[in-house]
């Protein structure tokens, strides 16, 4: 009886552990490791984008975890109040092929937009065959940010091809689509008033670049892109302009180019305005495309301001969404 006793006395405190172990605080941002979520799995929002409602920041990406079925493709959803600890909330697309694109079908980088409007989650999504040769873009709705989005279509914007998306919405609130159209070039397009389809050219940046984003900090617009390598990274750049439409500066490393971004690809920038300083974050992906549920994330804070952009040494760090602060850390 007594040795029963310890054994279950025992067995609790294990449990007791593996909970603690589960729901522990990440403490810090740290550029390339695992990013265990509330679970302690490694977050699943590759290609991602990131919208903030109310006090909480949704990340929204390629859920590429090992066990999903292989014929579908997935989008996951998290939450965090300080950009640092990810609740996992859905994933919010789970789909077979929805338009024929073929076996091998792509659904990649995410990024959800909220129309106040209808009151609607619109997300936009690369859908296309194996060979990258259909180009569209997809659009799925939600009336919950982490309820289940039904597909509704997929089109070429602007009739356009349309591969790499990234998302931007400025500071009067307008949405913009950017999209990579291999023949012409890098588009910011904006959106229908309903976010359903892409309305207008605003503009087209004639250069190669991928994994588009944009932010606009002190009075004026940044964009960065990646070159056209696939998986592999490369020096991603960055242009500026007064105006969306341009005329946009060259395009200049955001990096040492040997480096090739610290390994990393862009997919968004993330303005973090506190209440004593703005904090612009560099959002990247490091590709592992034969163990793409293990490809990790580069989030750093920018060196930003007066035309020019630079992306540190990535090191572990830590965030004030309330101030807008951040400093680096050497908290395990
Ligand atoms: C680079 C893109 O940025 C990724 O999203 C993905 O489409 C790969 N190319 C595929 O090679």
């Amino acid at each position: 009886m007594l040795l029963k006793k310890s054994s279950f006395i025992a067995l609790l405190l294990v449990f007791v552990a593996c909970q603690i172990q589960v729901s522990a605080q990440v403490s810090a941002i740290k550029p390339g490791e695992v990013w265990p979520d509330n679970r302690g799995e490694h977050v699943q929002a590759h290609g991602g984008g990131i919208i903030k409602i109310g006090k909480l920041y949704y990340w929204f990406g390629e859920d590429r975890a090992k066990d999903n079925d292989p014929a579908k493709r997935y989008v996951a959803c998290y939450s965090s109040p300080d950009l640092t600890n990810w609740t996992f909330r859905n994933k919010v697309i789970k789909t077979g092929d929805p338009a024929n694109f073929g076996k091998g079908f792509v659904l990649e980088r995410p990024k959800v937009f909220y129309n106040k409007k209808n009151r609607q989650y619109v997300m936009y999504l690369h859908m296309d065959s194996a060979n990258y040769k259909a180009a569209r873009v997809g659009v799925a709705v939600c009336d919950k940010i982490d309820g289940d989005y039904k597909y509704l279509k997929s089109f070429r914007p602007l009739g356009e091809q349309s591969r790499d998306i990234g998302q931007f919405v400025d500071d009067d609130g307008s949405a913009y689509l950017i999209f990579e159209d291999r023949a012409k070039g890098f588009h910011i397009a904006q959106l229908s008033d309903d976010y359903l389809s892409v309305e207008k050219e605003i503009c087209l940046i004639k250069a190669p670049l991928e994994g588009g984003a944009l932010v606009h900090y002190k009075g004026l617009y940044y964009a960065i892109g990646s070159a056209l390598t696939g998986w592999d990274p490369n020096p991603n750049k960055y242009a500026t302009a007064t105006s969306l439409s341009g005329p946009w500066s060259e395009f200049k490393d955001i990096a040492p180019p040997e480096t090739n971004t610290y390994g990393s690809q862009s997919t968004m920038m993330v303005k973090v305005v506190g209440t004593k300083s703005t904090t612009v974050i560099f959002m990247a992906d490091q590709w592992r495309p034969k163990a793409q549920w293990d490809s990790r994330y580069l989030w750093m804070p920018l060196e930003i301001g007066e035309g020019k952009l630079w992306l540190p040494k990535p090191q572990p760090w830590k965030i004030d969404v309330k101030t807008g602060e951040w400093k680096y850390t050497d908290e395990k």
